[in-house]
């Protein structure tokens, strides 16, 4: 399944590496990870420390279950052989992915160092490793489904990936998604524009909205806050209203999309 992303080789994996016929080495870390991010790549780190441990602080409480749910009846429906989930974070759904599809091989990848060591110590069953989304350590048409849970998207490299006739599952933020919350942080909102992808190759199969309402006390009203971008991007005084907000009921709104490369 692996290749090298230094030559594009096929990796051996062994007990504590994986090598390629080049002899570029990768050792496997102590919690079971590959890092495959190459050096010029190690720039970016991907979500900082503090959004990544909000998301598992929020996540582990299920309060997303529902989602999770929702991604494992798209995924029965497809029976894949061979998942990758991208952009994985610390694996919630990865895991829930796994749990519920154990004759699946699942992959799972993220640029965070932290967030792949948290998933990897969670779940052995899952082959994680750090990569980086430009460069994956896949071989050509080796996955059935790739799930893209609102994370970035290269659609090259998925399309090289994925087999013909395969599938991508992409799960956005929708525009209305958790709008009372940022009515709390922010004086004034702007509501996103969502893009579908158009690439040639991959067809839209089925593009549809989930919701649910989510009644949060704290401190799950701040986990949220601060897994989410907006931890970084508003000012003191709404961070100030979120942390002091004692209860929310919130809307989780989501666009999901079905693709199939054609
Ligand atoms: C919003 S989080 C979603 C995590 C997970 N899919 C979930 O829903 O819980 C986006 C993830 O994409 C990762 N990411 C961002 N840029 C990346 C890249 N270039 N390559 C791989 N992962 C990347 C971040 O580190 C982060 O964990």
């Amino acid at each position: 399944m692996y290749r090298c992303p230094i030559c594009n080789q096929p990796l051996t994996v062994l007990e504590k590496s994986a090598v390629c016929v080049s002899k570029h080495n990768f050792d496997r870390a102590k919690s079971g990870y590959f890092n495959f991010l190459l050096k010029n790549q190690t720039i970016f780190r991907g979500d900082h420390p503090t959004q990544i441990d909000a998301r598992r602080n929020f996540l582990s409480k299920n309060f997303y279950l529902p989602l999770a749910n929702k991604v494992n009846d798209i995924i029965r429906n497809h029976n894949p052989d061979v998942l990758i989930d991208a952009g994985c974070g610390e694996g919630y759904y990865t895991h829930h992915i796994k749990n519920v599809n154990p004759a699946c091989e699942v992959y799972g990848f993220d640029i965070s160092k932290e967030a792949i060591d948290k998933a990897a110590k969670q779940d052995k069953s899952i082959h994680y490793s750090v990569s980086s989304i430009n460069r994956l350590p896949y071989k050509n048409q080796s996955a059935q489904m790739i799930t893209s849970l609102f994370a970035p998207i290269d659609e090259v490299e998925f399309l090289r990936v994925l087999r013909v006739n395969g599938i991508l599952l992409v799960i956005s933020a929708h525009p209305e998604h958790l709008f009372e919350l940022k009515e709390v942080a922010y004086d004034t909102i702007v509501k996103h524009e969502h893009a579908s992808l158009s690439n040639a190759k991959l067809k839209l199969l089925n593009l549809e909205e989930f919701s649910f309402t989510l009644n949060l006390t704290q401190p799950d009203i701040t986990h949220l806050f601060n897994m989410t971008p907006y931890g970084f991007r508003t000012s003191a005084k709404g961070k100030e209203r979120v942390e002091a907000k004692e209860n929310l009921a919130v809307t989780a709104k989501f666009i999901i999309e079905t693709y199939q490369k054609i």
